[in-house]
């Protein structure tokens, strides 16, 4: 596996491995890596001559700077899972990098980038879009593969694809989980053994929110979930919400609609989330 660290590197490395042809498929990255990570890599490998991922802790889309600061970072670790998983370029550059200087653009998603994280972290998506949007121009790929756990940053990265017109294949890849049902995330780490025990409310909440909506108004079944988060003193609910999986406007009614429940919930200091399609 090459690794990377300039753009000129990077550049270089993905002009020899395709001189004679072939797609690039590319897995953006924060690193912290864990098997939903290498899913996407497996995804890339399936379809795509070469397989690059980056590894950049996007300073931009922090609007907590203690979130970012405590962020997770295993290097080593990460360079060895890639490299298991069969990973041909990795890129790790530096802030300095990718942000020569101050990126002041300002992207308008209409709905999509404005509701669910979008209003509850101000400004992420906007650093999203600025990040992936430097990246794709660096690493140039054919497809690029996203996870659905993070469901309204595919949307996001979807419409930023269209609105700057890349010709760039979006991936949406499916959310891979612990045993108990929890959503692989590279913050699940930073959880102490309650919180995590806790954490594994979340999914249930998820099955739940599926089967109660089949007889129960949404309204009613998104009380009873708050109110189940509330029970346990370790657990707090940053929202949940059913939506239009296409809009993500707020919906009532799951008839005749392809309906997504989202949950954004933090355990202790640690904000996690998660989603199913509920019809
Ligand atoms: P990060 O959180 O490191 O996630 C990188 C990719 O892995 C994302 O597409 C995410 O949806 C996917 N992923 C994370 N956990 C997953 C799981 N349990 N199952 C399947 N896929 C999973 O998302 C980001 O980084 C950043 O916002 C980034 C796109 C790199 C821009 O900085």
């Amino acid at each position: 596996m090459i690794i990377c660290k300039t753009i000129q590197e990077i550049r270089d490395s993905v002009d020899k491995l395709t001189s004679t042809g072939g797609q690039i498929g590319f897995v953006p990255t924060m690193g912290a890596l864990h098997k939903g990570h290498i899913s996407l890599i497996e995804q890339s490998k399936k379809t795509c001559k070469v397989t690059v991922c980056s590894i950049f802790v996007n300073p931009n889309q922090f609007n907590d700077k203690g979130d970012l600061a405590r962020y997770p970072r295993t290097p080593e670790a990460d360079i060895k899972m890639l490299e298991d998983a069969g990973c041909d370029i990795v890129f790790m550059p530096s802030v300095e990098e990718i942000y020569p200087k101050d990126d002041t653009r300002v992207f308008d998603f209409g709905v999509i980038d404005k509701v669910l994280d979008g209003a509850h972290r101000p400004g992420h998506f906007n650093g999203v879009a600025q990040v992936v949007s430097r990246l794709f121009d660096i690493v140039k790929p054919n497809k690029a593969f996203f996870g659905l756990k993070d469901y309204q940053q595919v949307l996001v990265i979807k419409k930023m694809v269209e609105q700057l017109h890349f010709n760039i294949e979006i991936v949406a890849c499916d959310i891979l989980r612990e045993p108990d049902g929890l959503a692989m995330s590279s913050r699940n780490t930073l959880l102490s053994a309650e919180e995590r025990k806790a954490a594994s409310l979340i999914p249930k909440l998820m099955q739940e929110a599926k089967m109660l909506s089949k007889s129960v108004p949404l309204a009613d079944v998104k009380n009873k979930l708050l109110a189940e988060v509330s029970t346990n003193p370790l657990l707090k609910a940053d929202y949940i919400e059913f939506c239009n999986a296409d809009t993500l406007q707020t919906i009532t009614d799951i008839n005749a609609q392809k309906t997504i429940c989202l949950a954004a919930i933090f355990s202790g200091k640690i904000r996690l989330i998660d989603n199913l399609f509920i019809n």
